[in-house]
């Protein structure tokens, strides 16, 4: 975070108040203020607006100046309507929809108020209990939650390679979407999904949507595990989000299973949080895993690029995308089919 030319007290005075914003996002979802707009079909005034979610017209006016201020909505003559931003990110059926981690994060505040017991006492101290139906549900969330996330970088990640054909393995697959944007991307491409056998059914109801069920299979394994129990090889292996749920030890664990499942001329695809990139959010994700796993960690790009060469492999630098998160890719041989 660049604080060289604020005010020390007005730093501090931001980041206490950085939680109004959130509030602000997940009260608008709360309200279906923006499938509201969209349903009336033209710019809606505020009276009428107030109206169909049945607020106060005061207290909305006052709020839909703020919603514009952040760029969440545009105005004109006492009415509003949604913009670029709200149409892209925070309607239901547009394909870059993130309501689902919005409402997520929202639903994380009661972890976050942890972080003074876990400091004391140095690991996690949220143990939620959840019956079946619960956990099937949170299940559920959460593979929506991370369908959003990965939507907004798979196309990205997908653009790294250049005529791309042959086998993909995607690990902790979850929705799918990393995968999907490869198949959507190289004809000539087959992905085996690997996930918890608990997470798979929900996986397959992101892929079954989708045109491309005749070029992919299923594996249900637990990767922390000395062998996943894979017939093949691959030419590419695709570990996304994946590595800081874990430790050192098992992140190790992990990278060289992978590598003993790459093709001879097979790549590695690395798609992470990593200190070097966006460090403030690196490291808030790096709590965050404090918080609510067991041992995961946010790695450096230089630790995880060490681990790949102790292994052998050869690695690209850290290659940032346009969001919070950056890619390595490593190979047994030197890497060549990349836009990199
Ligand atoms: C943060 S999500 C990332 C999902 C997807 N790769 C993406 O980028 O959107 C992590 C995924 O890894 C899976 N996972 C975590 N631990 C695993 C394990 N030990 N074995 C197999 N899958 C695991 C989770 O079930 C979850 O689907």
């Amino acid at each position: 975070m660049d604080t060289s030319n604020k005010n020390g007290g007005q730093i501090l005075e931001d980041l206490s108040t950085s939680y109004w914003l959130s509030e602000a996002l997940f009260t608008a979802l709360e309200l279906d203020l923006f499938e509201t707009i969209e349903n009336y079909g033209q710019e809606i005034s505020v009276a009428t607006l107030a109206n169909h979610l049945c607020c106060s017209r005061e207290a909305l006016s006052r709020y839909l100046d703020l919603l514009i201020e952040l760029g969440l909505l545009s105005a004109s003559d006492h009415c509003v309507c949604l913009n670029e931003l709200s149409r892209t990110y925070l309607l239901k059926s547009s394909p870059l929809y993130q309501g689902h981690i919005i409402r997520w994060r929202q639903n994380m505040a009661g972890d976050w108020q942890t972080l003074f017991d876990v400091l004391k006492c140095g690991k996690r101290t949220n143990f939620l209990e959840y019956d079946d139906e619960e956990l099937e549900n949170r299940r559920s969330q959460y593979i929506q939650a991370m369908d959003n996330v990965a939507k907004l970088k798979a196309s990205e990640c997908a653009n790294l390679l250049e005529n791309f054909s042959g086998k993909i393995l995607d690990v902790g697959c979850g929705s799918g979407a990393m995968s999907l944007a490869f198949l959507g991307k190289f004809p000539k491409c087959q992905v085996e999904l690997l996930d918890i056998e608990q997470i798979l059914p929900q996986t397959r109801r992101f892929v079954v949507e989708s045109p491309f069920n005749d070029r992919i299979t299923y594996h249900s394994a637990n990767i922390l595990e000395k062998d996943w129990h894979l017939e093949h090889s691959y030419d590419l292996i695709i570990l996304s989000n994946i590595l800081h749920a874990y430790s050192e030890n098992e992140a190790m664990h992990i990278l060289k299973t992978a590598k003993e499942l790459l093709n001879h001329n097979g790549q590695l695809l690395i798609h992470d949080f990593f200190m070097e990139h966006n460090p403030v959010k690196a490291r808030l994700s790096d709590i965050n895993m404090l918080l609510n796993t067991y041992n995961g960690k946010v790695f450096s790009a230089q630790w995880v690029i060490e681990q790949l060469q102790a292994l052998s492999l050869f690695s690209s630098d850290l290659i940032p995308l346009k969001t919070d998160t950056a890619v390595i890719l490593a190979s047994r041989q030197e890497i060549k089919n990349t836009v990199v």
